[in-house]
């Protein structure tokens, strides 16, 4: 069997509830047409549409998550969503260290490693996320950026747990603007990141403006297993375009 593709769907802030009981009403006959066995399909909404979406994802039998938590169980955390919240939902997955939360929300490489370990014990998967800024690109700082953020959400974790998160390298030039990392350029540090990460089998997603028109050269590379996607995400057919053309 091909490799399996991870496709991975990062709503950020959009799609409100009743926006989100519309997706489902398309998502599941599009779905239907494309589904397959070396396909795992994921949807992580905002908080307020995650009812709507772990009904509609329980249906299609797809991952869903939610894109942030705190690493406190309860407390005095004003506008703070917790783990046991989200359990209640039955949400399994969670985007960590977004570069939306790293630079518009400040959020520390000690907060994400954190929220990361408080995941992993509540026995949820953590959708790591981590990349470089333009700049820090242009520096010629990439890698000792990525290993910074890396190493510091890493710390501390037994093997057995850094083998059950899934890494998602944005660079963050990439996102949302249409700039997409060259293959070359993607599978250079998803392929460094094996490495570091230390564990051959990781999981790692390629994320920044992935398409149906960009998806088949860069889900190719041999470290690439999937695409975490945001504004190709918001429409069942954009977003699943990027697998049929990956396999077309
Ligand atoms: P984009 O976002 O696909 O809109 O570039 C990707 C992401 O931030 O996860």
């Amino acid at each position: 069997m091909s490799k399996k593709i991870y496709l991975y769907g990062n709503w950020k802030m959009n799609n409100t509830y009743s926006e989100t009981e519309k997706f489902f009403t398309e998502f599941p006959a599009a779905y239907d047409a494309v589904k397959a066995d070396d396909l795992e399909v994921g949807i992580f909404a905002p908080f307020t549409s995650l009812w709507p979406l772990s009904q509609g994802a329980k249906k299609c039998g797809i991952v869903f998550g939610a894109q942030n938590v705190y690493y406190e169980p309860k407390g005095a955390f004003t506008g703070e969503i917790s783990i046991p919240m989200l359990k209640e939902y039955d949400v399994t997955h969670i985007i960590l260290g977004h570069s939306e939360r790293r630079h518009i929300f400040l959020e520390s490489d000690e907060v994400i490693a954190k929220k990361t370990k408080a995941v992993l014990d509540a026995g949820m998967i953590p959708v790591l996320c981590y990349g470089e800024l333009l700049e820090e690109r242009e520096a010629g700082n990439t890698f000792t950026v990525m290993e910074r953020q890396l190493k510091s959400a890493l710390a501390g974790l037994t093997p057995a747990e850094t083998a059950k998160i899934i890494y998602a390298y944005e660079p963050v030039w990439a996102i949302g603007t249409g700039k997409t990392a060259t293959p070359d350029q993607a599978e250079e540090v998803c392929k460094w990141s094996r490495e570091l990460i230390g564990q051959k089998n990781a999981v790692i997603l390629y994320g920044g403006s992935v398409k149906g028109s960009n998806a088949k050269e860069l889900l190719s590379m041999p470290d690439i297993d999937g695409a975490l996607v945001g504004g190709a995400s918001l429409k069942p057919a954009s977003f699943l375009e990027i697998y049929t053309a990956y396999k077309g």
